[in-house]
């Protein structure tokens, strides 16, 4: 059976390459080289509208809840260390809206507030995705109905439909991957 668990190791695959591609274009910055605005846009667009918007949904609002109430305490209080990450990673996101568009090139503070903020955003998105297939899933898969599973992979399917596919985004990463190598 194709297991949610599945579905969203396949998600941090390609989770990993774009959060990749953006600690590539804070190193870039980092060495004072022209700011690259429209891949900066591109993979912050991914953050925004697909790592948040689908697959934390996909985990926090369909696959974290039941697990935790089905799973022991020391898997409920890693939901709660999941959750508290998804505020910061989704703040931190916000900030580097300034960045979307600036006009001109950046200043040196500008600079450092970008790789800075880039830093701290890709050091909890790796610490969440540890923890994720540490943790939560192995937990998932030991604890819940399959039944139950059954329905979380139309939820999937339904927040892919409405919010943007996998494989839409896989082609955009691969083509930012070939400017940006990782
Ligand atoms: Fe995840």
């Amino acid at each position: 059976m194709h297991r949610p668990t599945d579905n969203l190791r396949a998600d941090h695959e390609l989770t990993t390459r774009g959060v990749r591609v953006l600690a590539a274009i804070a190193d870039w910055v980092a060495a004072g080289d022209e700011f690259p605005t429209a891949d900066c846009a591109s993979v912050l667009r991914f953050l925004r509208e697909w790592v948040l918007a689908v697959h934390m949904r996909k985990e926090d609002e369909v696959m974290a809840p039941a697990v935790a109430m089905l799973a022991d305490d020391d898997t409920a209080a890693v939901v709660g260390e999941l959750l508290r990450l998804h505020e910061e990673i989704t703040e931190l996101a916000h900030s580097l809206v300034l960045f979307w568009e600036p006009i001109g090139d950046l200043t040196s503070s500008e600079r450092s507030g970008f790789t800075e903020t880039v830093r701290a955003l890709v050091a909890r998105l790796e610490r969440r995705q540890q923890l994720e297939e540490d943790s939560l899933f192995p937990a998932c898969d030991a604890n819940v109905p399959g039944d139950d599973q059954l329905e979380w992979l139309e939820s999937f399917a339904q927040l892919e439909a409405e919010r943007g596919s996998r494989a839409v985004w896989v082609a955009r990463i691969d083509a930012l991957v070939t400017r940006w190598p990782i």
